[in-house]
């Protein structure tokens, strides 16, 4: 069925790719919209870019690129970042866990204000084309492994319920209004990409995520390990690690394949899952030196395991992660380097 289904979306998306889309990348100046911005330059598309840089850089944006430093908050933004354009990728929003169960009402405001504010003046606007971020943490702890799309959701924190909720919206807006829409449910996102400005790679402040922690550790700052105690292989914590080129290219492929009247959900991920001390591993061979760890009680709201099915995304979209966690940590650890 997703066979046919992807003949038939891709072959009605290419004909509207032989004139030069401008698309509108929300959050262009975090880390994964900056790689975005930058691959799709690479494929021939005009860019504008709405950022707040409240986490993200501006020296990320590529000289020359139009940009809006504005937020989503504020519709007169919104609109001026819109003009000309003729689709949204949409990342902006805040995106920690921790953070989201401290303030809620920071991410019930900028990520779903945020996103009625941005579908309201699309439709002003007339632009009626949307790939959006959402995230594997709207399954929660999930029933069954590996996760499918159609799998329950059940999010065990704001930041996921916010992530629920913006996939809803956009569901009931194809429906009242006729527009394209897909949500991308990322797993672990991590890696770099090179460009001739330097590499464009993970900058939080503070960092939380795994790989670029364990590539940071030192004798003095040993890597913590979240539970040692979960019922897997080796006791750690297993998660499924997509490379942020791979996922960039899967929202391409998307842009391409979005059918009005529908809302499409798919999976990023790459299917297979890796324990937190694989991960260390990984990286002891990247760094050529072991890495110290020390064991430490289980992080709250940590799912013991977390994979996803991605063969919806490969069949529809066509679409095939091609980087594996060693090309991640390695692009990762060169990212530091330069
Ligand atoms: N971990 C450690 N030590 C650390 C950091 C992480 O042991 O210093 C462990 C965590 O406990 C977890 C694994 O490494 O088991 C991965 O943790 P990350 O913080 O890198 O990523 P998460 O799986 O917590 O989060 C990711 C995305 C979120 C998304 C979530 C879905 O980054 O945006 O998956 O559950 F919400």
């Amino acid at each position: 069925m997703y066979e046919e289904m992807g003949r038939k979306l891709a072959a009605g998306g290419r004909q509207e790719l032989t004139t030069k889309l401008r698309v509108l990348v929300t959050g262009g100046a975090g880390y994964i919209g900056s790689i975005a911005v930058e691959m799709l330059r690479r494929a021939g598309f005009e860019i504008s870019i709405l950022d707040d840089c409240s986490t993200g850089h501006s020296e990320s944006i590529p000289s020359g690129t139009r940009f809006i430093k504005g937020s989503l908050l504020n519709p007169a933004d919104i609109a001026d970042s819109l003009a000309g354009c003729d689709a949204v990728m949409h990342f902006a929003g805040k995106s920690l866990v921790g953070e989201s169960v401290e303030k809620p009402e920071l991410y019930w405001s900028v990520n779903v204000t945020g996103t009625r504010n941005l579908l309201d003046q699309m439709r002003v606007a007339r632009i009626s084309k949307i790939v959006f971020s959402s995230s594997a943490a709207v399954y929660g702890e999930p029933n069954v492994i590996p996760i499918l799309e159609t799998s329950s959701t059940n999010p065990t924190n704001p930041y996921g319920a916010t992530k629920l909720a913006i996939d809803e919206m956009l569901s009931a807006e194809t429906q009242s209004h006729g527009i394209a829409a897909a949500s991308l449910r990322y797993f672990n996102v991590a890696g770099a990409l090179k460009t001739d400005r330097g590499w464009l790679a993970e900058r939080h402040s503070p960092e939380s995520h795994l790989i670029p922690n364990v590539l940071r550790s030192s004798t003095t700052n040993p890597i913590k390990v979240f539970g040692t105690d979960w019922p897997t292989v080796d006791g750690t914590c297993i998660r499924d690690y997509v490379h942020v080129v791979d996922l960039i290219d899967a929202h391409i492929k998307t842009l391409d394949s979005l059918v009005f009247d529908t809302h499409q959900i798919f999976n990023l991920g790459s299917g297979k899952g890796y324990s937190v001390r694989e991960v260390i591993q990984a990286v002891s061979f990247a760094r050529g030196s072991e890495v110290p760890t020390i064991d430490s009680s289980r992080r709250a709201g940590d799912p013991a395991v977390l994979i996803s099915d991605i063969s919806k995304a490969e069949s529809v979209l066509g679409w095939k992660p091609e980087r594996d966690l060693n090309v991640m940590v390695t692009d990762t650890l060169s990212s530091f380097e330069l």
